[in-house]
């Protein structure tokens, strides 16, 4: 995080933006399933009690105040991603891309504005409200990988259901099905050490996936990653968008973007040009 750079500080602004929002631009389709990556069955399908759109935020403003001076990390952000898009957010650092990954996967909440995920208002959640919808609607992958040292891989994936009171044997089964949906049967068994890169992120993939979550998020998922092991997570991302699920990508990298349906562009907390593929 680039604190207190220059161009990405707005600082004190008075003038609120509450320009309108950009006006939604139709969703673009994946192609047909390819059915390679099979969803776990949970109870209660999200596919059957999530309407579209999965994020809806409007006039969102996120301030931070570290010190005297206030930080806008988010200056009116209106966004919508409909349930099966594939977005990309792209920007410059200290933009506000963290910011709102965070506010979206409801690590946090705003300032002001508000958020409806899976059409449920979460802008002024408790924090153990909060927690329960991460760990019911929410995958998320990092650019470290966020994996638990002395587990096992299995043990890792394992986790978010431990938080949801999922028991045992059922949890067994789940995250073995997870890894073998991202490639790692062979592997789960091993500590984090004791994986390359690339697998370390395909089990924080598993991980993210394993409680069968309506919105994967995933914040420069390839960032440390060599470019052959940054494909195949991309690949990963990819088949999980045709299987049917949202997925919101942060990236500073083009070529990375460039999988996503949807290209949101952000600068200085703003969202400030969005692409559809063609
Ligand atoms: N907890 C915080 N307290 C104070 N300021 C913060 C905090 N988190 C972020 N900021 C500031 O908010 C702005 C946006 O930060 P954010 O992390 O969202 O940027 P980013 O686009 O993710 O950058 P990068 O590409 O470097 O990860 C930056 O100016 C940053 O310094
Ligand atoms: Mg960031």
């Amino acid at each position: 995080m680039a604190a207190g750079s220059a161009d990405s500080v707005a600082v004190d602004l008075a003038v609120d933006d509450m320009s309108e929002p950009t006006g939604r631009v139709p969703r673009v389709e994946g192609g047909e399933p390819t059915g390679r990556i099979p969803r776990v069955d949970v109870d209660g399908d999200p596919t059957l009690a999530v309407r579209s759109p999965v994020i809806d935020m409007k006039h969102l403003w996120k301030t931070y105040r570290p010190g005297s001076l206030a930080v806008h990390a988010l200056r009116g952000v209106t966004l919508n991603v409909d349930r099966g898009e594939f977005v990309a957010v792209m920007g410059p650092s200290g933009s506000g891309k963290s910011t709102l990954m965070h506010i979206m996967g409801c690590l946090d909440i705003p300032t002001s504005g508000t958020y409806e995920l899976s059409g449920e208002d979460v802008s002024e959640m408790s924090e153990n409200s909060l927690a329960h919808i991460r760990n019911r609607e929410i995958g998320f992958v990092f650019q470290q990988y966020n994996l638990l040292p002395r587990l096992t891989a299995w043990r890792n994936v394992e986790l978010p259901l431990m938080y949801a009171r999922v028991p045992a044997p059922e949890r067994r089964r789940r995250a073995l099905a997870s890894l073998q949906q991202v490639g790692l049967a062979e592997r789960v068994d091993h500590r984090p050490t004791e994986l390359s890169g690339g697998q370390q992120q395909r089990v924080a993939l598993a991980r993210a996936l394993v409680t069968n979550p309506a919105l994967l998020l995933a914040d420069e998922p390839t960032g440390n990653l060599d470019t052959a092991s940054a494909l195949e997570i991309l690949g990963l991302l990819q088949d999980l968008h045709r299987s049917g699920r949202t997925v919101v990508l942060i990236t500073h990298e083009p070529d990375v973007a460039a999988v996503a349906g949807r290209v949101l562009r952000i600068r200085d907390g703003q969202i400030d040009s969005e692409e559809v593929a063609a």
